[in-house]
């Protein structure tokens, strides 16, 4: 039987949360399964709502410098980056404290923390008074839900949810581990390479040539829907494929790609919400232009590559 659809109050997933309880809440970026990050049980629950392999760990939100200051060690370098971004959309991986479950680390000796851009989400960290862990509020191997509606779909209303509208940025936070000599990349996001190091003085490094360094959600398939996703940088070859392909084409495209042809606009803030879409309409193949302006967003290009990987038996997913 299905449960009722809920949608709830700031308030309300604040004292849902301090019961041990998960809500989903809206961030900037893309909505988060929050739960107590100091809670063993609770940090449990979101990853059995995710169905997330127990080797991925989860990002910790704090209000503040402060409170990330009780759960990780913040380094000179990394308070500089967290003084520059937050709150905003970059998550640092720093030395671990104890204080969180240890599960929401999988076990590793760092943490990922970040403040996160939005006002509910503060509203409720404030009244919650503890950091909160959130992974995305997808179940694994979805696209992350960037809207309630998103959410409700997802956990067919199981989950509790804050509505605080479309995020604003669509696409996860960049994940950064801070070392005091270089700065490795672990996830592109909104906040780009050559931004961070303006900010930081420190040169930014690859990490997904570093196994070591490498974040453990990146090896798995992402952000993929059901129809098959294809990417072009070269228009007309995208047009012969749509000429020769069967069944439902969708082209997501920066400009209008011509006429006969159903299309969406391509920006980061929609992504998953026209791949979401797409699997709704029953779109057999999602074709992309990907123009030198997106070939130039790192983070768009991350998940566009990630939704077209062709294998995904090849891939457990997260
Ligand atoms: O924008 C975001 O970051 C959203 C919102 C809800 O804040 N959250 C999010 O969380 O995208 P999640 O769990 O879907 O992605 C977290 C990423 C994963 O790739 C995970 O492997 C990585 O961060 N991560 C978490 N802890 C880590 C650690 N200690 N070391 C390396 N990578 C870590
Ligand atoms: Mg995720």
């Amino acid at each position: 039987m299905e449960r009722p659809l809920s949608i709830i109050s700031a308030a309300d997933a604040a004292e849902r949360l301090g019961k041990g309880l998960v809500v989903a809440l809206p961030t900037e970026t893309v909505y988060g399964l929050a739960a107590l990050a100091s809670s063993a049980d609770a940090v449990h629950a979101i990853y059995r709502l995710k169905g997330r392999p127990a080797d991925n760990p989860l990002i910790v939100h704090v209000t503040d410098i402060d409170q990330a200051h009780t759960v990780a060690v913040v380094t000179p370098e990394a308070r500089r980056l967290a003084a520059a971004f937050w709150p905003g959309p970059l998550t640092l991986v720093l030395e671990r404290r104890t204080g969180v479950a240890e599960a929401v680390a999988a076990g590793l000796p760092t943490l990922a923390v970040r403040a996160p851009d939005h006002a509910i989400f503060q509203e409720v960290l404030r009244a919650v008074g503890q950091p909160l862990a959130a992974p995305s509020a997808n179940p694994s191997g979805a696209p992350s839900p960037t809207t309630a509606q998103h959410v409700l779909q997802d956990h067919r209303g199981g989950v509790p949810v804050v509505d605080g509208g479309p995020c604003r940025g669509g696409l996860e936070s960049t994940v950064v581990r801070v070392e005091p000599d270089r700065l490795v990349l672990l996830r592109p996001g909104a906040i780009d390479r050559a931004t961070l190091e303006a900010a930081s003085g420190l040169p930014v490094v690859d990490g997904s040539s570093d196994a070591k360094a490498a974040s453990p959600g990146t090896r798995y398939r992402h952000y993929a829907p059901r129809a098959r996703v294809r990417l072009f940088t070269d228009l007309s070859v995208l047009l012969h494929a749509a000429e020769t392909a069967s069944g439902r084409i969708l082209v997501l495209a920066t400009i209008d790609p011509g006429p006969g042809l159903e299309w969406q606009p391509l920006q980061a803030q929609t992504l998953y919400a026209e791949l979401r879409a797409a699997d709704d309409l029953r779109v057999d193949e999602i074709l992309v232009h990907c123009d030198r302006d997106t070939v130039g967003n790192e983070a768009l290009m991350d998940r566009l590559t990630r939704a077209a990987a062709s294998d995904p038996g090849k891939h457990e997913r997260t």
